[in-house]
């Protein structure tokens, strides 16, 4: 899997360094209230797991489903709930987290929705963060790392549903991602 990547971005103990940063500020900030982590699937998979086990607080976890690439490295725009029910974050000081934020597509339309089912506070936790103008306007609070506009797979990402299992993140050859292109 590795021979596929052009060059990688981030080894697993960076990344791993990146939380333990993350999850000390996290905590700090929500030490006095009721954290309600929702985790967007299945990309932020990996992140999660391992962001968690680094927050000693008594959080709820809960997670959602939503498809908006279509197996193409391009977003669509259109962004779809696989479930019908939302979870329950009434009065919850919620935390969504992501893999990535790239056009906000995704990310505005989940808080969009989460909004209708009113918690106390919303905020954005993503591993990833590229560097573009976005489509739709997301506040990211909680950040991993910035990147350039490229496409990246590996530790939860994936193109065309492979590569999540990779345990660091590095940018796909390019001539991958052409032969699949359709
Ligand atoms: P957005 O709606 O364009 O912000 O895209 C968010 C979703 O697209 C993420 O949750 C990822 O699943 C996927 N995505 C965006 N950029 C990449 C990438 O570089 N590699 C893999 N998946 C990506
Ligand atoms: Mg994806």
């Amino acid at each position: 899997m590795q021979d596929d990547l052009e060059r990688i971005l981030f080894h697993e103990r960076t990344i791993l360094h990146r939380l333990d940063e993350m999850a000390a500020t996290i905590s700090r900030d929500y030490r006095k209230r009721d954290l309600t982590v929702i985790a967007v699937l299945n990309g932020s998979l990996i992140f999660m797991a391992d962001l968690l086990r680094r927050i000693p607080l008594p959080l709820k976890l809960d997670s959602l489903s939503v498809a908006s690439y279509h197996g193409k490295t391009e977003t669509s725009g259109e962004v779809v709930f696989k479930q019908v029910a939302l979870p329950d974050v009434v009065d919850r000081h919620v935390l969504l987290l992501d893999d990535i934020l790239d056009s906000g597509h995704t990310l505005a339309a989940i808080r969009d929705k989460l909004e209708t089912a009113n918690p106390r506070t919303i905020r954005v936790c993503v591993l990833l963060s590229k560097k573009k103008t976005r489509a739709r306007r997301v506040k990211a609070d909680y950040v991993g790392f910035e990147i350039e506009d490229e496409f990246v797979v590996g530790y939860g990402l994936d193109f065309m549903e492979r590569y999540r299992n990779l345990p660091c993140i590095g940018v796909l050859r390019k001539d991958l991602v052409a032969q699949t292109a359709p």
